[in-house]
């Protein structure tokens, strides 16, 4: 029997396809599993056409402010991609982060579909071989270490300031991507001890691929199989990083990849203390000394340690520069617009700069003595958060107050909607740098800022982050006053399609202090 026009095999298949559709759109409901408020999920396709619509920034702002701080989210066909459960609960986000650690210990990311060797970096491992790795590493990011790259930092710091001087003597105006050229050059000097000078190298081959690797964008063909397929990317990237068109990041990871390798091959003859970069310091981490670390980092350095394989140092030098340099050159972008746009906090910090350091160079011990500039930096970043959310999966069944957590579970920390809270930050959108005076960071809950995440699994690189963004600011306003100018974009828009990044580049000005 035909029914209307449609043969009768038709109508089977569309009335199962239907009752499938249904039938996966209320088992894959979150808000039935925990029994938490959360958006409606559209069949199928969740929550995408709103983050599409929105930008992850807003999709999370809208999440927290509509339905609370414990709130379902279901990510239809693309599994947990948003986390299943969104929380904001300070209670909740000790235990997920810092008590339960041990039970939170991984990414909602999976080794097994990342590119080599990246999957072997400190980001991508998991569970135990994740804590042997952390441990083995957190020495090599200790204060001791870090003076001793001090020099480094200074030296590509120097570069930016003769740069900035031709545009001030030429009354140029510049964008964001000097910051880039700046931070690049810092990570290719204390990861690999290559200096590259990208600023009057565009070309070097550690440029050209630190662009690729961190040129994340849907419209390259490698990027979207990775989304839909990576487990076939992951299989065919031997083959795939020769095809034109799929070079970009494939080649790029290779490339870092062989460089390591290489670099490797004549660090292991090289003298002891010849070299202080990351790299050396990851052949030796696992015998290093704990005793000049944090509390915090104490307790992480007791773990189990071993040895790094060559792959797991490459991994770790990509990892270093994807996280390291974009992240901070964003930073400085956003933190020198407010600067050029408050005026009256760019004098008060150029004073402190002055009375404290009288004209030296800055150094690790001096820039940790100013204490408006940590002010004006964490209130940068708490408007800011270039990391955006962090998230964590539940590697055993759990409970966290009260609220049942199976295994599997990924648990999302929306960090830019817990910045942008009005009642945790009065009129939020405002830059005040005296939120984060003593008194005022005392009355806050800690849970409440974190811009290098939370706990044993936070930014391992935020030392580092804070001292090369500290050392080229003070450098900059020890010489120059930080402009607007006509092609300004005031007040400052945010990206849609690209989370946590200027809509428009940031064009500024230097005038010179002294001429
Ligand atoms: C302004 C600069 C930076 C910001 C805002 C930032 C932010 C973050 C955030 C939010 C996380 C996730 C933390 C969590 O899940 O709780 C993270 C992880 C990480 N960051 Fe950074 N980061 C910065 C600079 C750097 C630098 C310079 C390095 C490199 C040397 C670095 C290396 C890493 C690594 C390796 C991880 C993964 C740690 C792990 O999984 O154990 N970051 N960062
Ligand atoms: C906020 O979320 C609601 C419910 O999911 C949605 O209908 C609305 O379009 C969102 N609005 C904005 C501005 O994000
Ligand atoms: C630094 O950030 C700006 C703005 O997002 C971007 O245009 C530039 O390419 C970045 N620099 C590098 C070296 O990636
Ligand atoms: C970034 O990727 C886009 C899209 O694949 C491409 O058009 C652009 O040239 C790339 N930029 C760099 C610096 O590689
Ligand atoms: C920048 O400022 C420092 C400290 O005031 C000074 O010693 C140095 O000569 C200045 N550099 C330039 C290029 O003006
Ligand atoms: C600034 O932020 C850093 C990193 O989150 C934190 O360790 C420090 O205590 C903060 N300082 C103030 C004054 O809030």
């Amino acid at each position: 029997m035909d029914f209307f026009f449609l043969p009768s095999w038709v109508v089977v298949v569309l009335v199962v396809a239907v009752l499938t559709i249904i039938y996966l759109h209320y088992s894959w409901d979150n808000r039935r599993k925990f029994g938490l408020p959360g958006p409606t999920p559209l069949p199928l396709l969740g929550h995408m056409v709103d983050l599409m619509k929105n930008g992850l920034c807003d999709f999370d702002l809208n999440v927290t402010k509509t339905y609370g701080n414990t709130v379902a989210l279901s990510s239809g066909m693309f599994f947990n991609f948003l986390g299943d459960i969104m929380i904001t609960d300070p209670e909740m986000l000790k235990e997920v982060m810092v008590k339960q650690a041990s039970v939170f210990t991984d990414r909602n990311t999976d080794p097994d579909i990342e590119i080599s060797p990246v999957d072997k970096s400190v980001f991508a491992v998991r569970g135990e071989q994740w804590k042997q790795m952390r441990s083995t590493l957190t020495p090599t990011f200790s204060s001791g270490k870090l003076r001793h790259m001090e020099a480094m930092i200074l030296k590509c710091a120097n570069t930016l300031i003769e740069n900035l001087k031709k545009k001030a003597k030429a009354g140029e105006s510049f964008d964001n991507k000097i910051w880039g050229w700046f931070t690049m050059d810092v990570i290719c000097t204390t990861a690999f001890g290559v200096e590259v000078d990208s600023l009057n190298n565009p070309n070097h081959p550690f440029v050209k691929n630190a662009e690729k690797a961190n040129n994340i964008s849907l419209a390259d063909p490698v990027v979207f199989l990775m989304f839909f397929a990576p487990r076939l990317v992951k299989k065919l990237s031997p083959i795939l990083r020769h095809v034109p068109g799929f070079r970009g990041v494939l080649g790029s990871f290779q490339f870092f990849g062989e460089t390591t390798k290489a670099l490797l091959d004549v660090r292991k003859q090289a003298q002891e203390g010849h070299y202080n970069d990351f790299l050396q310091l990851m052949l030796t981490a696992h015998t290093m000394s704990t005793s000049d670390l944090g509390d915090d980092e104490k307790e992480v350095a007791k773990w189990k340690k071993k040895a790094l394989t060559t792959d797991e140092i490459a991994g770790n030098g990509i990892i270093f520069f994807i996280a390291g340099f974009g992240t901070a050159n964003d930073t400085l972008g956003f933190t020198t617009y407010l600067l050029a746009t408050h005026p009256e906090i760019q004098q008060r910090l150029i004073q402190e700069i002055d009375d404290v350091l009288q004209g030296a160079e800055p150094t690790y011990d001096t820039v940790s003595k100013l204490g408006y500039l940590e002010q004006v930096l964490n209130e940068s970043m708490r408007l800011y958060p270039v990391g955006i959310r962090v998230d964590r999966v539940a590697n055993q069944d759990t409970t966290v107050n009260g609220l049942f957590i199976p295994k599997g579970t990924a648990v999302a920390i929306p960090i830019y909607a817990i910045h942008m809270d009005p009642e945790k930050y009065p009129d939020p959108e405002k830059f005040d740098p005296e939120r984060f005076t003593p008194e005022e960071k005392a009355k806050r809950n800690p849970y409440w800022y974190m811009p290098f995440g939370v706990g044993p699994r936070n930014c391992i690189g935020m030392r580092l982050a804070l001292l090369e963004m500290k050392i080229i600011i003070v450098k900059v306003l020890q010489n120059f006053t930080l402009k607007t100018c006509a092609e300004t974009q005031v007040p400052l828009v945010l990206s849609k399609s690209n989370p946590m990044k200027p809509e428009k580049p940031i064009i500024l000005k230097v005038e010179e202090r002294f001429v």
